[in-house]
């Protein structure tokens, strides 16, 4: 159950925080935050966030604030998390964040509309056919209808590949496959578009960032499914990349990311790095050791990724070690370290204190090229703004 995150616990805690004697001297003293190194070159810097932290804790609050232009719900838009019963969605779950965001004029990441993994047991259950479709389309339009104008970007279908089915689309074997047919993507996408024009529609993938050779045919699947979007004349703007970096695990070439971002770039989509960490359980105890490697894996990727003029949005899966699903036991219990020490996956400590994973962000907005003014910051942001 996620605690209510009213108007007065957010904004007391947050901004008295903020604005706290003796802490605008602190700001003038403080390093720049990551959302204005990323404007600066028109990217568009974020976090996901859970509603329950906000509600909770002021100093996190405070940080979010700070470093992020945007937010994205880290599971309270999954459909599996606000409905139960056939056809009902519990919207006071995802709205908390949805209004946090629009007060506080952040950006809001839509994530997701639909994924196997949490998809309600009451739709699995359903016949195949026209209810599974019907019921699919009702979930994806109330959702964009909802909150038209306030979410700027949707992750429709998530993780829709997987290379081990042997099937020639390489669509992984979901409930949607199963009950819909290999259409419910271009529905899914439609049906977004249709309520919701002005939202950015992605593409969310796992698995494509490494040099290997399921990686590389994941990738050539990803591509092929986009060309065939884009030929349909399905509704997509974006690929997202989830970018969970894996220490001491696979190799990373850039030149093959790279060129992998740049045939997505050149069907005309943008690209987003939607939920970028790192898992650092074969990494060694030592602390400084271990945040280096988690900061050259940092550095290594977006030197490569912050390269392709179409991405504009960079997200980490989490800003603070205090709150990842990698440091939670029930969501990696497999990538659990063998020694028991705490995980460091993100740019910040559990104690909220800068990391070098931290300054490889900062140092690879620096270096980035400069983005078109206007064309991912400032729209995302515009539409609270336009709101208020
Ligand atoms: O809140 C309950 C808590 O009350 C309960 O005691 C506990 C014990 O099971 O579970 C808690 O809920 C967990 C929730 O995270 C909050 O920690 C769920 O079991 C757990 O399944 C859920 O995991 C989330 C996971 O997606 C599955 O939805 C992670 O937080 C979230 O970070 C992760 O995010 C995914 C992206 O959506 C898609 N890409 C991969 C990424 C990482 O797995």
């Amino acid at each position: 159950m996620v605690p209510v995150l009213t108007r007065r616990s957010a904004m007391a805690g947050a901004l008295a925080a903020l604005l706290a004697p003796g802490s605008r001297q602190a700001a003038a003293n403080a390093p720049p935050a990551l959302r204005d190194l990323a404007a600066a070159k028109g990217i568009l810097y974020g976090s996901c966030v859970q509603g329950a932290q906000l509600a909770a804790e002021d100093d996190f609050t405070a940080l979010v604030l700070r470093e992020c232009a945007a937010i994205v719900p880290e599971n309270e838009m999954k459909w599996q998390w606000m409905s139960h019963r056939p056809d009902e969605e519990d919207f006071s779950i995802p709205d908390r964040i949805v209004d946090f965001a629009t007060r506080y004029r952040l950006a809001l990441r839509g994530h997701n509309l639909l994924w196997y993994w949490r998809t309600p047991d009451w739709f699995k259950a359903l016949p195949r056919g026209q209810s599974a479709e019907s019921a699919m389309v009702r979930r994806v339009t109330e959702m964009c209808r909802r909150y038209r104008g306030r979410v700027f970007c949707w992750d429709v279908v998530n993780e829709p590949i997987d290379v081990e089915t042997g099937r020639a689309d390489a669509l992984r074997k979901t409930v949607f496959l199963d009950e819909i047919g290999p259409d419910y993507l271009d529905l899914a996408h439609r049906a977004a578009r249709e309520a919701d024009p002005a939202a950015s529609l992605v593409v969310n993938e796992y698995g494509i960032v490494y040099d290997t050779p399921a990686a590389e045919q994941k990738r050539t699947a990803v591509l092929r499914l986009l060309e065939r979007m884009k030929r349909n004349a399905t509704p997509v703007d974006a690929l997202g990349v989830q970018a969970h970096l894996d220490i001491g695990g696979d190799p990373f070439s850039p030149p093959k990311f790279r060129r992998f971002l740049a045939d997505v770039a050149a069907l005309g989509l943008d690209i987003q790095i939607t939920e970028l960490d790192a898992t650092d359980e074969r990494a060694p105890a030592e602390i400084a050791a271990r945040d280096g490697l988690v900061a050259d894996a940092y550095a290594r990727f977006l030197d490569a990724a912050l390269d392709e003029p179409a991405l504009g949005v960079v997200v980490t899966w989490g800003l603070s070690d205090r709150h990842s699903w990698i440091v939670r036991h029930e969501c990696n219990a497999q990538g659990w370290r063998k020694d028991g020490l705490p995980s460091r996956p993100l740019p910040f400590d559990a104690a909220l204190a800068r990391k070098r994973a931290w300054t490889a962000l900062a140092a690879a907005f620096r270096a980035a090229p400069p983005r078109p003014p206007g064309k991912w910051a400032a729209p995302a942001l515009a539409l609270h703004h336009a709101r208020r």
